[in-house]
């Protein structure tokens, strides 16, 4: 185990609200163990360009409340490559950095694993931000409840107007490998159906479907689509479904990026804290390529390998079918 004396933080892959707070939880908890902490711009393209900056309790200031990430991101494709690892590695030596917490989803952990089986020397920790909430060993990941919580007021804003127009809305939410928010959202705006990346839907039953809303007189209908369903993307599945069901007028939104802006939620603040907190406690600790998760609302660290197993995630099944039985 060696000891750490100066930690790095960076953000990286899509940003989710609670980065911000997460970020100050690191640079608070690294600097009252007396630890030195620098900031990486823009993710591993940082690592990269040698574009970082020392970090002090004053330099997270009043970023609590803020969505994006104040050391901004991006998605890294030169950090694919050994050159680009080896330049992030001597940068790193340079600066005397001799542990790295990255916040980030699937990609970012890819890549701090790999770093980190190259580089033993540097220590990693991972803490799940991402949207998608897709990662094993985390019930939650950080921006998932801000941004199912964003989608949901669009929703219902959506859901006026379907009903003032007996209209049929496909509605297009984030998710490319992942329907997290779409299922969630569904849930909570009454969806007639929700289309899942997980789990494909046959366009005749969702037809059949919509036709059973008609006869069991619903004035207006809202289809959940999940950006990376099988189907296609919401526009594509609206023209099958138009051809169809004659009996209302079919309508399209795509939320899009929106999604993933918007000061955190009160839950994502606090997931964020404790998250940041414990990974800096974990690296003091001598723990090294791990998540820090939460579960059964407890601080859990899991191997990052064990973090990107796609085979042990599963969309709640129980969730599913009740969505089904609650939107008849
Ligand atoms: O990974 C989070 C996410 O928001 C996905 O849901 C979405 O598919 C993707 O990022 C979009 O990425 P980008 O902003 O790079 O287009």
């Amino acid at each position: 185990m060696h000891k750490i004396s100066r930690l790095a933080v960076l953000t990286s892959g899509g940003d989710a609200p609670g980065m911000n707070p997460c970020i100050r939880a690191v640079v608070r908890t690294a600097i009252y163990n007396k630890l030195e902490v620098t900031g990486i711009r823009r993710g591993y393209q940082g690592l990269i360009d040698d574009d970082m900056y020392d970090m002090g309790t004053r330099s997270v200031s009043n970023i609590l409340n803020l969505g994006g990430t104040i050391l901004k991101t991006a998605r890294c494709l030169p950090f694919r490559t050994d050159e680009g690892m080896e330049t992030a590695y001597q940068n790193l030596k340079k600066h005397g950095i001799d542990a790295l917490v990255v916040i980030g989803g699937d990609g970012t952990f890819t890549g701090a694993l790999r770093f980190s089986q190259k580089y033993p020397d540097i220590a990693v920790m991972g803490v799940p931000g991402t949207i998608d909430n897709d990662l094993c060993g985390t019930t939650y990941t950080l921006g998932f409840d801000t941004a199912t919580n964003t989608v949901i007021e669009a929703i219902d804003k959506i859901r006026d107007t379907a009903d003032a127009h007996d209209r049929l809305f496909f509605v297009e939410v984030m998710g490319r490998d992942s329907g997290a928010i779409a299922l969630r959202a569904g849930i909570s705006c009454g969806a007639e159906a929700i289309l899942l990346p997980e789990k494909e839907t046959a366009i005749p039953d969702l037809i059949e479907n919509l036709k059973g809303g008609q006869y069991n007189k619903k004035s207006s209908s809202i289809v959940i689509v999940a950006e990376g369903d099988k189907n296609g993307g919401a526009y594509d599945i609206a023209k099958l479904v138009q051809k169809e069901v004659k009996f209302y007028d079919v309508k399209v939104t795509i939320l899009g990026h929106l999604q993933r802006g918007g000061s955190p939620s009160a839950f994502d603040r606090i997931l964020g804290s404790r998250m940041g907190f414990a990974a800096v406690n974990a690296l003091i600790a001598g723990k090294n390529q791990m998540m820090v998760g939460l579960e059964a609302n407890h601080i859990k660290l899991t191997s990052l390998e064990k973090a990107l197993n796609q085979t042990e995630f599963r969309l709640e099944e129980d969730l599913i079918k009740m969505a089904e039985i609650l939107s008849i």
